[in-house]
């Protein structure tokens, strides 16, 4: 067995009396699959003409075994990519890949094909060859252009994690090539980080010492810094307890908003480009609610709930008003901004208990918070 999902088995095989020996049989995953994804089979195999083994697994033929229905496919060798990915890939490797996959699905544009479904477990790869082929074109669509209606997530193909933000029909955009192409962006950054974008797996945790965290990021942004003529401040509690997070996850958010804070500076030409990072112990009445108080007055050791993470920058601040809004998906004022960076930190935050927000700063500029809960909840 290759891989395995709720939809779809994957095995390698071998049979003896064709000219093409070996063969991948995927299989729905359910005794009684639904007719929809015996649809997707034959749908698959309906495409086998404009599908071509240097770029694609391509279908052979379709068979039914104990009453199930199993597509073949030419065995072209590779294993599915969701297998190497969990922890950031080696550059070379990652760029060796990349390159396979970008030049797989330009073939298959060029076909007239969209995927709609690009995702690590649909592509197989050679990790010595760099090779990639494409597989799983149960909901791939012939048309260059075609409308998706709004249906509920559930019923929607493909994983939402990956896909296009057109092509969950909440948009009034139409589906073209580009959808596969946001799919690959998200594919790549799995590949890069170990993790989606859109953070839906749960924290890793681990103990950790966010001052350390944020020391990291900071090495990792310092060039953007320099570069950006900022100056940087740190001030770090010294008596920070430690919290339970995942340190990648955390890495992700503090690296977004000091990159947010130097980008927001960008357009400052008179003054002084100041970014602050600091990091303090407090107590977060609020504990997830949006309106909440926050408190570090003089305080007993075991009053302290949360650890507060804050940078503050002196560009232009923000609009009062729309200030809930930069937290929404897709929302940017960038050119080149996916507008994911603050919902994808958000929910990172949340999914470790605490909350990500933010206001003015004191004299000009935004400041941009979070909390994250101490190891011993003392909330009731
Ligand atoms: N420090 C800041 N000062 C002023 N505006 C900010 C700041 N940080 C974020 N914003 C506003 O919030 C918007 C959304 O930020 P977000 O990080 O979600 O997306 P983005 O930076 O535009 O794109 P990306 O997905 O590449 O991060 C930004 O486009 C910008 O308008
Ligand atoms: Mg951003």
């Amino acid at each position: 067995m290759l891989r395995q999902d709720e939809e779809f088995e994957f095995s390698r095989g071998q049979r003896d009396d064709s000219e093409i020996p070996n063969i991948l049989l995927v299989a729905p995953t359910s005794e009684h699959p639904v007719p929809a994804i015996l649809g997707r089979l034959e749908h698959e195999y309906s495409l086998r003409g404009q599908l071509d083994t240097r770029w694609a697994a391509r279908p052979l033929t379709l068979v039914r075994r104990d009453g199930k229905p199993v597509l073949i496919l030419e065995d072209v060798g590779g294993e599915p990519l969701d297998q190497l990915l969990g922890q950031p890939m080696e550059l070379n490797r990652f760029l060796r890949f990349a390159a396979g996959l970008a030049g797989a699905l330009g073939k298959l544009h060029q076909q007239g094909l969209i995927h709609k479904d690009i995702k690590p477990a649909n592509l197989l790869v050679d990790s010595a060859s760099g090779a990639v082929w494409l597989t799983g074109f149960g909901i791939a669509s012939r048309l260059p252009r075609e409308r998706q209606s709004a249906e509920p997530p559930e019923t929607i193909a493909g994983i939402l994690a990956y896909m296009a933000p057109e092509q969950t029909g909440r948009m009034n955009r139409s589906i073209d090539s580009r959808s596969d192409l946001y799919s690959l962006g998200m594919t790549f950054y799995e590949m890069l980080t170990g993790v989606l974008p859109f953070s839906a797996a749960p924290p890793q945790k681990e103990l950790l010492d966010l001052n350390e965290t944020i020391g990291e990021v900071i090495a990792m942004a310092r060039s953007e810094i320099r570069r950006n003529r900022v100056l940087f401040q740190t001030d770090l509690a010294n008596d920070l307890p430690l919290i339970a997070g995942d340190r990648i996850q955390l890495q992700q958010v503090i690296l977004n908003l000091l990159i947010n804070a130097i980008e927001a500076m960008g357009g400052v030409r008179d003054g002084l480009r100041e970014l602050g990072v600091s990091s303090e112990k407090v107590l977060d009445i609020a504990g997830g609610s949006e309106e909440g108080t926050l408190e570090n007055k003089a305080l007993s050791h075991a009053e302290w709930t949360h650890v507060l993470v804050a940078v503050r920058d002196s560009g232009p601040g923000l609009d009062p008003e729309g200030i809930d809004r930069l937290f929404d998906a897709f929302y940017t004022t960038k050119s080149q901004g996916m507008g994911m960076g603050l919902a994808i930190s958000r929910s990172i935050v949340e999914a470790h208990g605490g909350r990500l927000w933010a206001a003015a700063n004191q004299s000009k500029g935004a400041v941009f918070q979070f909390t994250l809960p101490l190891r011993i909840e003392r909330m009731s």
